[in-house]
């Protein structure tokens, strides 16, 4: 049985970054809602628990909680923030409610160095982020660490193997989190850290070979790292029996399908080049509106791939790269979200057509797909591309798609990324790209008057794409690109660059 480290998630907005820190750490950690049953905990028998942060104070009507018979699983536990808040609730000790929260550096004093705090010096940094604190502590706990605010920033009961922190080790700011968490997960629970790329691969292929035996397997590649090491890693596992679909929808960068193709074929897959993007500039005529775009490619995608794969005759699987964070049962704290754009709704599963899923990288988060296609020899010029929407450049043209926009776009891309890459900074940006702005202004060129279009740029550095700040790109770099695009990209007199965080702003313009 594999090691694992189970996280119950009281809705921290640092919960997903538990699980990774732990996986760091060569340790398969999941995520559940705090509200798991206690006999589900026991069937997926953990090494170790971790309770989560959470937004809520133990004081408030209907505040999370757990069964405290998860105390006595038999199995160390570390409550972080909320969750040592809600261990010193539950296990009889008091917890002071307080109005203010203690939010950001705070310096930790360890005062018992033996087991979560060895090898963690008497005083290093942390990352508070708290409202309520602990004032008294549970019958059998003592305090391990103080803090300019809490005499108890940390606490223990070795005899019944439970701890708990006020501050977040799972944070960088947090100096030592990485010690304070190996000590829990691999010094406590007593972990071996032997969960890499190398044994999650050789898993993976012996359970795709277990679940589809002698059939065929079709996946739909979109030239992104999910679907790519997707399918690797599945014909790695059935090299006979997979068979790939690329869509080209007609809304890609300049030389995108070629490459794309071109790059699959040499790993070996076995692909079939849809040429669709007739079919979607068809239907997108005069189409202006964002989601009605998007409702339209996502259709349209279905259909094309949906016929395609009516050629493989017997296919009874649909292979798809869904990652963990679509999967992670998420903690509503505040209701569900309003709906934003409406994203992954291009090569969303055909649900009639019936088939069985596959889906082998549904336990990992981005950069260990990233490791994993790495170690299956995925070319890197895939495995560290940005991230392209689906709808791809129909979003990011602002009102109606033609065919000359498209020429503009793709042009004035090329460029951009070109000097992204010789200027040796592409790695550093989350994702780059332009965007044509259907507004005419007014340039001169030469003794001539222009009235032209304007292209605006977006780079942004980001985590996981859920917020974004500017990428601070050097001066000389952009004036280079804007003086590329107005000279070489027929049709533009103006370039822009986009200074927007997410949120408010987000990261495509559509
Ligand atoms: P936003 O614009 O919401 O984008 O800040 C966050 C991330 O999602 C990508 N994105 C999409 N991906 N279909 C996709 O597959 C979509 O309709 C879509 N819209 C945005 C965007 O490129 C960024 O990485």
């Amino acid at each position: 049985m594999r090691e694992t480290i189970l996280v119950l998630d009281f809705g921290s907005q640092y919960t997903q970054l538990i699980a990774r820190r732990v996986r760091e750490l060569g340790v398969y950690s999941e995520i559940r809602p705090f509200t798991t049953p206690i006999e589900e905990i026991r069937r997926l028998s953990p090494k170790a628990l971790i309770l989560s942060g959470g937004p809520s104070s133990v004081w408030d009507e209907g505040a999370p909680a757990i069964d405290p018979g998860t105390f006595d699983l038999g199995i160390p536990v570390l409550g972080i923030c909320y969750g040592m808040q809600l261990t010193t609730r539950l296990l009889g000790g008091k917890v002071e409610r307080s109005e203010e929260r203690e939010y950001g550096p705070a310096t930790l004093e360890v005062t018992d160095g033996d087991d979560l705090f060895g090898n963690v010096p008497e005083e290093s940094g942390v990352w508070m982020s708290h409202g309520d604190r602990v004032l008294e502590l549970p019958p059998g706990f003592k305090s391990i660490a103080l803090s300019g605010n809490s005499p108890a920033a940390a606490m223990k009961d070795a005899k019944r193997r439970i701890w708990g922190t006020q501050f977040h080790p799972e944070v960088a700011h947090t100096e030592y989190g990485k010690e304070i968490l190996s000590n829990f997960v691999i010094g406590i629970a007593g972990c071996g850290g032997s969960w890499t790329p190398r044994s999650f691969v050789e898993t993976a292929i012996s359970d795709i070979r277990e679940k589809v035996g002698g059939s065929k397997v079709v996946c739909g590649l979109s030239g992104g790292v999910d679907s790519a090491v997707a399918a690797v890693i599945i014909q790695h596992a059935i090299p006979d029996q997979l068979y790939c679909i690329f869509v080209d929808t007609g809304l890609l960068r300049d030389k995108e399908a070629e490459e794309v193709v071109a790059s699959f074929r040499g790993m070996g897959l076995n692909l079939a080049h849809v040429d669709a993007g007739e079919r979607f500039l068809k239907r997108l005529e005069s189409v202006t509106d964002p989601e009605k775009k998007r409702k339209i490619i996502g259709e349209e995608f279905v259909n094309v791939f949906e016929e395609e794969a009516a050629r493989i005759e017997g296919a009874e699987f649909l292979a798809q790269g869904t990652l963990y964070p679509d999967v992670i049962e998420s903690v509503s704290v505040k209701g569900p979200s309003a709906t934003i754009k409406s994203h992954h709704n291009v090569g969303g599963l055909p649900e009639k057509m019936s088939l069985g899923l596959v889906e082998p990288l549904r336990e990992l988060f981005k950069d260990e797909v990233r490791a994993v296609g790495a170690e299956l020899g995925v070319p890197p010029e895939i495995l560290g591309r940005h991230p392209f929407p689906g709808p791809g450049l129909a979003i990011r043209i602002m009102g109606e798609i033609t065919e000359e926009r498209l020429r503009i776009l793709r042009h004035a891309d090329r460029i951009f990324i070109a000097e992204l890459r010789s200027s040796g900074i592409y790695d550093d940006i989350w994702q780059a790209f332009t965007v044509f702005v259907p507004v005419k202004t007014v340039g001169v060129m030469g003794d001539e008057r222009t009235y032209e279009s304007v292209v605006a740029l977006r780079a942004v550095t980001s985590l996981d794409g859920m917020t974004a700040s500017w990428a601070r790109i050097p001066y000389d770099i952009l004036e280079k690109v804007s003086v590329r695009i107005i000279n070489e990209v027929r049709g533009v007199n103006r370039v822009v660059y986009d200074i927007s965080t997410k949120p408010p702003s987000t990261i495509e313009w559509e």
